[in-house]
């Protein structure tokens, strides 16, 4: 395997990397040369070479064109129509002239690459320029998108910008495939692209280098400095940490804190805002939100019990998170939005539980750690019940101090290149056209195939033996968050996935590792549908509280309910009250979906069966939950696994189903061996 990355922009060597030395010469970079350096190490290794601009020194150091090993990594610097250093928004005149050297350069190679890695918009344009010329495929890293900075900025004319996203759509539908950091960043921020099309978009979180904060030990000094405001410095401690930005959020945590007595008297609050010499000295925006949290502190009079020390150094920050360990205290990320979550990945592998917002990208840190709360940061209510809730409980707090261990393992480099050279890999194989299946086997995911780790490795290992038999999911979990827990439990890859309740269907490509989203049953399920109306009718309803941002989708509203057995009536009669059909789902007593009216599991499974040409009998699915109730009632071969709730061996309309003996992914195939001994039975009585 050979792959080549580009990236046109900052100033890129592997040693001594000059961070900062430009405005381009940041995050970026910084995590291209992880990449890589990890790539390096990987089994078999593959050739890894970076293709840059070279242009004349800055700063005395020297970038000029010229091809050389650097660190074990090759590294080829093209010269283009500009000689000098650019910023990234200077960088789009040079495209052709870098494009034109790219290709003369992999046209003289012996061994052409197997895959361009564009990095950044420019780079996506130049690897299209490539592709064109040369039929190379190209995977795409957007690192930061224009539409997520022009959202930020308000309406804007600016001509680069739009430039810029549209640079971005062309390598979003080109891309053989696109890599994200987080579920916020494949399911929001690329929504917005025409081209999305989140079959071809897999997460690889990044590696952080979390290892060393397992280690974080006390340091008197900095706990002199936190403990000089409190007037009890051993209680426990709910830490936040972070630049004090408007989008940071802080003051709602000290508004969450000084409105519950409860909370005042079990806990302190650390703020560590940054550092300040004089509030003079900071932007207007930084002393405005230093200025609200003191004016805070004195409104609820929180003297003596919130530490807000003025400075502490880079390397102080393991410590800091090692105070509010050794006092059981919380870390507390209350931000409006947190597109990634560093300082949450390292308190969880301090052993911090956590407290985080549910907008972005800590929800894929606490499920895969469970280890805290998420909430709803504007709601200061929410962020104490759950400070409330944990301090309250030693033995959850032990729990989730301990889950934080997992982040370690999981947000590290190599195994981020072990994945992505194991999915170009499959890219690059391909699995050719699927054959087409005799049979369908469609299973709901959490506490069906999924929730015990033997009986999936049972069902994996029986699975690949069932030639013919096509294996699909069907959950509440959106596409990302199905593939997430599917890869992390070893999980067999679907042919089918239908997601969302139903409201979307994704196939298995020719590839046999990207996916496409079924335009025809969007279609389908779009006839009817008026988002924003169902929205409006339940804002406000009594007993649903909206799930996270990231749970809602174009064709799925989700609540949590109270428990109300009667709320799914409730909710219909609203909508009918305004002129509005759909269907309406309750599950676990605690989940409430409304969807289109054609969109359910069991409509969807119908749609496959139908896409596929199965008749009925061919077909078997797997539920656990209310959720799965209409694909259960519809499909004659029907298995409940032993672990169900919501009553369903009980209901009327799942009289035919086979409730098996075993649980999970065991009762799957208990199941559909049933069915088949059933089958058998009946054509040789038949025969007969
Ligand atoms: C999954 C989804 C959630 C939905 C629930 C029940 O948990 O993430 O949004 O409400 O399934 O369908
Ligand atoms: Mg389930």
């Amino acid at each position: 395997m050979f792959v080549l990355h580009v990236a046109l922009q900052g100033c890129l060597r592997t040693e001594n990397v000059d961070y900062g030395l430009t405005a381009d010469t940041g995050g970026h970079i910084r995590y291209l040369l992880d990449l890589v350096a990890a790539s390096a190490r990987a089994e078999p290794q593959p050739r890894i070479a970076v293709a840059t601009r070279g242009f004349r020194s800055v700063h005395g150091a020297h970038y000029e064109p010229g091809e050389g090993i650097e660190d074990g990594v090759e590294i080829l610097r093209f010269a283009t129509a500009s000689p000098d250093y650019l910023a990234k928004e200077d960088l789009w005149p040079e495209v052709p002239s870098f494009a034109e050297a790219l290709i003369a350069w992999i046209e003289r190679q012996p061994v052409r690459p197997d895959f361009l890695h564009a990095h950044y918009a420019d780079a996506a344009s130049v690897a299209a320029l490539v592709e064109d010329r040369l039929g190379i495929p190209f995977v795409f890293t957007a690192h930061s998108l224009g539409r997520v900075k022009a959202a930020a900025m308000g309406a804007s004319d600016d001509a680069r910008l739009a430039r810029r996203i549209a640079i971005e759509e062309t390598a979003l539908a080109r891309a053989a495939l696109v890599v994200a950091s987080s579920r916020d960043e494949a399911e929001v921020q690329y929504a917005g692209y025409e081209a999305y099309d989140p079959g071809r978009i897999r997460i690889l979180p990044p590696g952080s280098d979390l290892a060393r904060f397992g280690h974080a030990e006390a340091c008197p000094r900095l706990e002199a400095s936190i403990a000089r405001f409190l007037r009890e410095p051993d209680k426990p401690a709910l830490l936040a940490l972070s630049r004090p930005v408007a989008k940071k959020n802080l003051p709602a945590l000290v508004r969450a804190y000084g409105e519950s007595p409860e909370l005042r008297a079990r806990a302190n609050l650390v703020i560590m805002a940054g550092n300040r010499r004089d509030l003079g000295d900071l932007d207007a925006e930084m002393a405005g939100e230093v200025r609200e949290i003191l004016a805070l502190v004195d409104r609820y009079d929180l003297y003596g019990k919130v530490a807000y020390p003025k400075s502490h150094r880079p390397d102080d920050v393991a410590a800091i998170y090692a105070f509010a360990r050794d006092r059981r205290g919380i870390f507390v990320n209350p931000a409006l939005n947190e597109p990634f979550g560093l300082t949450l990945l390292e308190a969880s592998a301090v052993g911090l539980p956590l407290i985080a917002t549910d907008s972005g990208g800590p929800n894929d840190i606490i499920e895969m750690c469970g280890n805290g709360e998420l909430v709803d940061p504007r709601s200061t209510q929410a962020i104490a019940a759950a400070a409330l809730k944990i301090l309250g409980d030693d033995a959850l707090w032990d729990r989730y101090a301990a889950a934080g261990a997992v982040a370690v393992a999981a947000f590290d480099w190599d195994r981020h290149a072990r994945r992505y050279h194991d999915l170009l890999g499959a890219l690059q194989a391909g699995a050719g056209p699927a054959a087409a299946p005799e049979q369908l086997l469609i299973c709901d995911i959490d506490n069906t195939l999924v929730g015990c780790a033997d009986c999936i490795a049972t069902f994996g290992e029986w699975h690949r033996e069932q030639d013919g038999l096509a294996f699909g999911v069907a959950t509440g979990r959106s596409f990302h968050s199905a593939m997430a827990i599917l890869e992390q439990q070893n999980a067999p890859r679907p042919q089918v996935m239908i997601t969302s309740v139903g409201s979307e269907i994704y196939h298995l490509q020719p590839d046999g590792t990207t996916y496409r989203a079924d335009a025809d049953w969007r279609a389908v399920v779009s006839r009817g549908w008026d988002r924003a109306a169902v929205h409006a009718a339940l804002a406000g309803f009594e007993g649903l509280v909206p799930q996270a941002p990231l749970e809602q989708r174009s064709h799925k509203l989700s609540y949590f309910s109270d428990g109300d057995r009667e709320i799914g009536a409730r909710v219909r009669a609203r909508l009918e009250a305004c002129g509005l059909r759909c269907s309406v789902i309750h599950s676990h007593g605690r989940y409430l979906d409304v969807l289109p009216i054609r969109a359910s599991k069991g409509t969807a499974v119908a749609f496959v069966q139908a896409h596929y040409g199965l008749a009925p009998d061919a077909v078997y699915v797997a539920g656990d939950s209310g959720n799965d109730i209409e694909m259960l009632r519809t499909i004659p071969q029907a298995i409940i696994v032993a672990n169900f709730s919501d009553d369903l061996a009980s209901l009327p309309g799942l009289q035919h189903s086979y409730v098996a003996r075993e649980k999970y992914a065991r009762g799957i195939i208990e199941g559909v061996d049933h069915f088949r001994r059933k089958a058998r039975g009946a054509s040789w009585l038949r025969a007969l």
